[in-house]
């Protein structure tokens, strides 16, 4: 292979591929960069005139992608084309869990994945190094090799595992400072000289020390488990917050309190309604499924209980709000704030609100939702997707508005579901005055000032005190 790589592709213009291949294209201005998806809508908004629009809102990327988009960063539909050229192909497709048949609602659905080694397989007339980016489930690798050598043109592919580490609402800052590249390949002399190649590239702005080099399985499961012990620390965390209520205690104290210990950190220790977002419950799952198939039934269960301790916290945020006005909300307005999975993204991937909006309309409540960046489609499609109801009892029972005013007007409730800055720096009097009386907020992110909103008048719950 060989290590001056000058066009790279990535199948997959999603959370995953398209900050991260802007940022490549950006810190790599020698290298052709084209992101491919079969999401034509996608792909159109990517290509927008005006950067604002792309389909994916993370503070700095719209400046990344008008910078570099054009020059040397491309969106396309064409995968064939951009597969044919490319040295490099990384793979960004989604890997949801499955929803059928046998790992249903446990294992990764590969579906995806699979079609894309087959695509590559049928197309590629020269060597290729094919990146894993996706989260996957360990050994996935070793399924993309068989698939790409028993159905190939007898070209040779190397296959990395590179798994990514970004989160959402901070995408753009955790690609160009990275705490580390994970890149994982086989020990062959072709395995190691394609893990130099993709070294070669990260290298243009990432300081080496950074840059981890593993077998690919290790890396693989890397990833499973930075997700699961970061996880694993929120569920913790909740889970003190509901003995804090019955003793007295304040988790936010308890947090501040052992966060200090240099051994224990203060990152992840933010109690809330229960984490979201398309990685962590995935992850988990995967690990349990992984452990239980190699007959590890203690170390599934230990890792299991991350996600119902999840369930849980979701689920006493819900039953709160019902038991708190007065056993019952059927007719009653209560108002989100928030709908995305965390603030400063647009994305909803199991967000906590879903569960706990999908709970209250079966309590019959009617939600009125504002989020500064999730759309009403994007709202319904979310509900939809739980097959609780038909779509059109959901559009019945859910109201969004384009701002919190008119959201809060008349509302028995206010519940926080995301941590968006702009929460803090309403006018709460002026809610206050149009809200039912006595006015209740349940703050799932505890985000608040609580001593400022009781004195206005609010009956303020927020988690863990
Ligand atoms: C996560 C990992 O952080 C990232 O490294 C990986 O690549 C993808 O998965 P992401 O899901 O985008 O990233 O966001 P993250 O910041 O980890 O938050 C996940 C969820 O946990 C959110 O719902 C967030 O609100 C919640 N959370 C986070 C808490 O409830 N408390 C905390 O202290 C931290
Ligand atoms: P992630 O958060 O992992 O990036 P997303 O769902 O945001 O996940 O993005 C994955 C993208 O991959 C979607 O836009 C989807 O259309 C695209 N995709 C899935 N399968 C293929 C495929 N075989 N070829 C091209 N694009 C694909």
């Amino acid at each position: 292979m060989n290590s001056k790589t000058t066009n790279i592709c990535c199948i997959g213009a999603g959370y995953v591929g398209g900050p991260t291949m802007s940022v490549i294209a950006q810190k790599c201005p020698n290298i052709k960069v084209t992101v491919v998806d079969l999401n034509e809508e996608r792909i159109a908004a990517w290509n927008d005139d005006d950067a604002t629009k792309i389909p994916i809102y993370e503070p700095g990327l719209s400046a990344i992608v008008s910078e570099a988009r054009g020059k040397n960063l491309f969106f396309s539909t064409d995968v064939e084309k951009a597969i044919d050229e490319a040295q490099i192909i990384f793979i960004s497709v989604n890997t949801p869990t499955k929803n059928y048949g046998k790992g249903k609602g446990m294992a990764a659905d590969l579906k995806y994945i699979e079609l894309c080694a087959r695509q590559i397989a049928k197309i590629a007339k020269d060597n290729k190094i094919v990146v894993e980016k996706s989260t996957l489930p360990v050994r996935t690798a070793e399924a993309i090799k068989s698939i790409l050598e028993n159905t190939g043109n007898g070209v040779q592919f190397e296959i990395l595992s590179n798994p990514e580490f970004l989160a959402e609402g901070t995408a753009v800052s955790d690609l160009l400072n990275p705490d580390r590249i994970l890149i994982g390949g086989e020990t062959t002399k072709e395995g190691q000289l394609a893990i130099q190649t993709l070294v070669d590239i990260y290298a243009n702005w990432v300081p080496i020390d950074k840059i981890l080099t593993t077998n690919v399985w290790s890396s693989e499961l890397s990833k499973l488990t930075a997700n699961a012990f970061l996880a694993q620390r929120i569920s913790s965390i909740n889970a003190l917050s509901e003995l804090c209520e019955k003793t007295g205690a304040n988790i936010n104290e308890v947090a501040k309190a052992i966060g200090m210990d240099s051994r224990i950190g203060p990152k992840f220790l933010k109690s809330s309604v229960g984490f979201g977002g398309s990685c962590f419950q995935k992850d988990i799952l995967n690990l349990v499924y992984i452990a239980k198939s190699y007959g590890l039934n203690e170390v599934a269960d230990y890792w299991e209980q991350v996600i119902i301790m999840n369930d849980h916290q979701k689920k006493r945020f819900s039953n709160k709000i019902v038991q708190t006005l007065y056993n019952t909300v059927a007719s009653k307005k209560i108002t989100f704030l928030g709908w995305a999975f965390k603030k400063d993204t647009n994305d909803s991937r199991e967000s906590a609100a879903i569960y706990v909006a999908d709970d209250l309309i079966n309590e019959q409540a009617q939600i009125a939702i504002y989020d500064p960046k999730v759309s009403r489609k994007k709202i319904l499609s979310d509900l939809d997707y739980l097959e609780s109801r038909t779509y059109k009892e959901n559009s019945k029972n859910v109201a969004s508005f384009d701002n919190p005013y008119d959201t809060c007007a008349g509302a028995h409730a206010i519940a926080i579901l995301t941590e968006w800055d702009e929460f803090v720096t309403y006018d709460w009097a002026r809610i206050y005055d149009s809200m039912q009386k006595p006015a209740f907020i349940f703050d799932g992110r505890n985000l608040l000032n609580k001593s400022e909103l009781e004195k206005i008048g609010f009956v303020y719950h927020e988690i863990g005190t």
